[in-house]
């Protein structure tokens, strides 16, 4: 085989594609019930406008963006994540979308990142996510989770866990990053080169460093919480009694940060111990200053995205119900140059009807016929021959039974597809 799927990516069958299909439109239920639109954005952007969004001492932007240069000489790329081109589309669009107070949008479809690929891990991969654009209330934080979990919950999926935390703002991150970087530099050369790097430029992901060596040594270090000011910690404390007060379960994750560099507060992850490392479905959090770095006035928001790879693949290892993906109802065979046209028509005409049905194309034997519909899972085959051209009629064979049985009538077929 001279060509394959680039690496980290992949074909996705029929068969799966089906079930894809259906988490999707599973998702898009509940979020609708939400009140949440979808909106469609480019597939490339400016490589820029991921630069300032998710911030460029991370990895994402720092290693793993698939940039290119356009024919105009200008700088682009494939979008790694939606949030950044979401919000480009809202100040973009501005007219469009400020005749609404509260903005909820949603989004599917593949993202590209150079990541070293693993289990749960492509380059090309895919998410449905959502962003509520206009709001600063913590009942917007607690309603986006609950929507989170309202979809794991809609899929039948009960092992997963919402993990959350702060990750402060602009006024109290600064103070986080000196008390992690206070607590690791006597530590810094047993840690792993990635977190040596991060030490300076991002220190904040040093807590999210999955190295177990370097997880032995955080073990010791203060929690960070009471770094928070007012305001942050005033916002998580309500996140948390709301949070408790709708049953919504949770666990706080002092060492959650994420790898994108826009969120101000609360921080979340829903998780399944079924993805091993990878083991987050869906990740988001708040961010408040993100449209102003854009060029837009300060507008609070919140949002997350659930990575849909990684949701199928727990959807299957749990062999959670999925509809089995339809197979053709009549199969249609024309046996002999007399009757290829009529079972052509027979065939178009049940199409017409918006019954699936296909046609042996292949010339040959009864046999041949009966062999193609077996494979075609169809539940009859209809054989048409001289004789049935001449009587106004159709064979049927149900392929289960391997009962046959003549039919006079298109509507009596018809009338069988809908038992
Ligand atoms: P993220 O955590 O980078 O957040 O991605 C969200 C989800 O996408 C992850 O939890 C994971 O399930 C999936 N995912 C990420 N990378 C990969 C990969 N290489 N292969 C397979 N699945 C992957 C964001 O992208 C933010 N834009 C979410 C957000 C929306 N925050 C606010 N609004």
């Amino acid at each position: 085989m001279k060509y394959s799927a680039p690496r980290g990516t992949r074909d996705i069958l029929p068969e799966e594609s089906f079930a894809w299909r259906f988490i999707v439109q599973t998702i898009i239920r509940v979020l609708t019930t939400y009140n949440y639109e979808e909106i469609q954005t480019p597939i490339f952007e400016s490589s820029d406008l991921f630069q300032r969004a998710v911030g460029d001492a991370t990895d994402i932007v720092e290693k793993e963006m698939y940039t290119f240069t356009d024919k105009g000489d200008r700088m682009m790329a494939l979008r790694p994540e939606g949030t950044a081109s979401v919000v480009r589309a809202f100040l973009q669009n501005g007219e469009y979308f400020q005749k609404k107070k509260l903005i909820k949008l949603f989004y599917e479809g593949p993202m590209f990142r150079y990541e070293r690929p693993q289990t749960g891990r492509y380059r090309q991969f895919h998410q449905i996510g959502v962003e509520a654009i206009g709001s600063s209330s913590a009942l917007l934080d607690v309603e986006s989770m609950m929507m989170g979990a309202h979809i794991f919950e809609e899929l039948g999926l009960a092992d997963v866990s919402l993990a959350i935390h702060s990750v402060g703002c602009d006024v109290c991150r600064p103070v986080i990053r000196e008390r992690i970087k206070a607590f690791t530099e006597s530590i810094l050369s047993s840690l792993c080169p990635d977190c040596q790097s991060r030490f300076d430029r991002n220190p904040l992901r040093i807590l999210d460093c999955k190295n177990p060596t370097c997880q032995m040594f955080f073990t010791g270090m203060p929690n960070m919480d009471s770094a928070l000011c007012n305001e942050c910690s005033d916002h998580f404390f309500t996140v948390l009694s709301l949070l408790e007060a709708n049953k919504i379960p949770h666990e706080v994750d002092s060492h959650l940060v994420r790898g994108l560099d826009y969120y101000t507060k609360t921080v979340f992850e829903i998780r399944s111990s079924i993805l091993g490392a990878q083991n987050a479905v869906c990740g988001g959090g708040r961010y408040d200053n993100l449209i102003a770095e854009l060029g837009g006035r300060k507008t609070p928001a919140f949002g997350f995205a659930v990575g849909l790879d990684r949701l199928y693949m727990i959807l299957k290892e749990l062999r959670l119900p999925i509809p089995a993906k339809p197979t053709v109802t009549f199969f249609v065979i024309g046996l002999g140059a007399i009757s290829k046209e009529p079972a052509f028509k027979c065939m178009s005409t049940l199409r017409k009807k918006r019954i699936m049905a296909d046609f042996c194309f292949k010339e040959g034997a009864i046999n041949d016929g009966l062999k193609e519909a077996l494979s075609s899972k169809a539940v009859y085959a209809i054989i048409i021959g001289e004789n049935e051209v001449e009587n106004h009629t159709y064979t049927l064979k149900n392929l289960k039974d391997k009962k046959q049985f003549i039919l006079h009538s298109l509507d009596e077929i018809a009338a069988l597809a809908e038992r």
